[in-house]
């Protein structure tokens, strides 16, 4: 496969945000690893992914889950940067807190292993949360990196998302205090809402009364 500016892997190829970020690489000359979960009844369509432009010269894809943080490996292999944005989203609250900020702590660390073990990697952006900020006993306009969440608060009031927001503040500790203790270049990007405008139409439009 072609490498053109270089080979980028990108985690949660299938997720809203990982699909841009893989679209403009394309778009941009980049050669794209991407990881999807393992599909054993095949009924996943991957078709968005496999049809975008110079996907079909350019675009690898893997299967890794953050449950296994070494099935990522192959996916890293030869890559100059990572974007690492998969991550369990549990609204629903299906799974106990414990058992999801584990599996995204564990898998964001082990994917930062491997990239430390690269011979190649540049760059990690991260994708945090405005979750990991907000959530605090007092009100700013304006909050900078010296900001978290407190996940005790979290914990204890149960806002809406909780689970979430615990997961991405202690995740996107652990990633910067990593990238530290091995001198990794790691960016974290703190989204607030990112989001389809079209898909949101489409919502509201079911509660349009004609
Ligand atoms: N969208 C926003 O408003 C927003 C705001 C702030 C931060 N973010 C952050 O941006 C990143 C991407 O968000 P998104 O909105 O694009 O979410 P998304 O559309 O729900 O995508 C999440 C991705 O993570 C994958 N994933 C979930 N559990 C996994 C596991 N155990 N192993 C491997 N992959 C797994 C999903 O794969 P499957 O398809 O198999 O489920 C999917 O590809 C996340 O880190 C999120 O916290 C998003």
């Amino acid at each position: 496969m072609e490498e053109g500016k270089g080979r980028v892997c990108v985690t949660g190829g299938t997720g809203f945000i990982g699909s841009w970020i893989i679209k403009r690489l394309l778009e941009d000359g980049y050669t794209v690893n991407t990881t999807v979960r393992a599909d054993p009844g095949q009924n996943k369509d991957v078709s968005f992914l496999t049809n975008l432009p110079n996907a079909t010269q350019k675009l690898n894809i893997f299967n890794a889950d953050l449950s296994n943080p070494k099935s990522f490996n192959a996916a890293i292999e030869g890559c100059i940067g990572v974007f690492h944005t998969a991550t369990p989203i549990d609204f629903e609250l299906e799974e106990p807190e414990e058992i999801v900020t584990k599996r995204t702590i564990d898998g964001a660390l082990g994917i930062l292993k491997a990239c430390k073990n690269s011979k190649t990697l540049k760059r990690v952006i991260y994708t945090s949360s405005a979750s990991a900020v907000y959530t605090q006993d007092k009100e700013e306009d304006t909050m900078d990196e010296s900001y978290w969440s407190d996940v005790n608060i979290l914990r204890t009031l149960k806002p809406f998302a909780w689970s979430y927001g615990v997961s991405k503040t202690l995740a996107e500790k652990a990633v910067l205090e990593f990238g530290e203790q091995h001198g990794l270049d790691i960016v974290t990007l703190v989204p607030p809402f990112v989001v389809d405008l079209s898909f949101v139409l489409s919502y509201l439009a079911r509660f349009i009364v004609y």
